[in-house]
């Protein structure tokens, strides 16, 4: 089993739609049962909340549905538990850092490094470019599938 848990600032625009693309992908390849796949936030902001509508909507133009997501905070716990934990941003990664205490398993990754970059998938919530965010999100993820042996 493979547990991967993506995190951004918020848990209601990147991270769930990375969390639900990465399902679906894992999905059409026929490999759902190997991997856990979640995503959660580094603030406390939008606890609980579902993801936000015009990330919902740019997933559903593509067949995905986040139906029943509510938005939590990343704990210390949820780093011993996932194999991955990966962030959107550079400003993610240090927050992840210092709520895990450290990364001395080395767990901690950039989405888009897993697509052989170190650009940072900018926040939506402000720039509102929902559509190029879903574009990295899919390229970074079908990057880790390539990196875990998965074809997508
Ligand atoms: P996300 O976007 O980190 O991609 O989920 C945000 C959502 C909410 C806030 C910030 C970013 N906020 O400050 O409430």
């Amino acid at each position: 089993m493979t547990r991967i848990l993506f995190v951004c600032l918020g848990n209601i625009c990147r991270s769930p739609m990375a969390e639900y693309v990465m399902k679906k992908l894992v999905k059409d390849a026929g490999r759902e049962a190997e991997f856990e796949i979640a995503s959660a936030a580094t603030s406390t902001e939008e606890i609980g909340n579902p993801v936000y509508p015009p990330a919902r909507r740019e997933l559903a133009k593509h067949g995905i549905s986040c139906a029943g997501h509510a938005a939590r905070q990343m704990t210390r716990a949820d780093y011993d538990y996932y194999d991955y934990l990966v962030g959107m941003e550079p400003y993610n990664i240090r927050n992840m850092t210092r709520i895990a205490g450290g990364d001395p398993d080395g767990k901690i990754r950039l989405l888009m490094s897993f697509a052989g970059s170190n650009e940072a998938i900018d926040d939506p919530w402000y720039t509102g470019r929902f559509e190029e965010v879903y574009g990295q999100i899919l390229r970074g993820c079908r990057g880790m599938l390539e990196e875990l042996g998965v074809r997508s």
